[in-house]
């Protein structure tokens, strides 16, 4: 008598907990990569255009610590972003000026260009 009762409750348990597991991860983890790796890997491809701490350079890279776009988009989106790039042909550009796929170096990997968003974060001016 009493295992009837117990299963459909310990499966009620179970499904619950399922449920909390998947529910979205935030958009900013700090988990995400490693900073100090980033900034490495920023200076010796980002730098060129967005400048020293990311502070931008006139007319070749934007701020990026009070972008509006660098704040609002989630981790992975902006490692999208940073893969694609933004050509001046985009409807999305700014300035006219292009931001190449991976900044015009490819041999970024994904873990590189992870390690550069988390730097980017520390860099925020919100
Ligand atoms: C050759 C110059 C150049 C290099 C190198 C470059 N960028 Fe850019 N980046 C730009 C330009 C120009 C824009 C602005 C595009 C626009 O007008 O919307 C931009 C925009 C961005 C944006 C969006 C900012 C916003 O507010 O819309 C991010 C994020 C970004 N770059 C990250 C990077 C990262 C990370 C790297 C290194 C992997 C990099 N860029 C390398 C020129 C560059």
């Amino acid at each position: 008598m009493k295992t009837k009762f117990f299963l459909p409750f310990a499966l009620l348990i179970f499904v619950l907990l399922a449920a909390c597991g998947s529910s979205p991860e935030p958009a900013v983890s700090a988990s995400f990569g490693d900073a100090t790796a980033g900034k490495a890997k920023f200076e010796s491809t980002c730098i060129a255009c967005h400048g020293v701490d990311a502070k931008g350079m006139p007319n070749l890279g934007k701020d990026l610590t009070t972008s509006e776009f660098v704040i609002t988009t989630g981790d992975a989106e902006l490692v999208a972003f940073i893969t694609q790039g933004r050509p001046p042909f985009d409807t999305a550009n700014t300035t006219g000026i292009d931001m190449p796929p991976k900044g015009g170096n490819p041999a970024l990997t994904e873990d590189d260009l992870k390690n550069i968003v988390a730097y980017l974060r520390t860099l925020q001016e919100p």
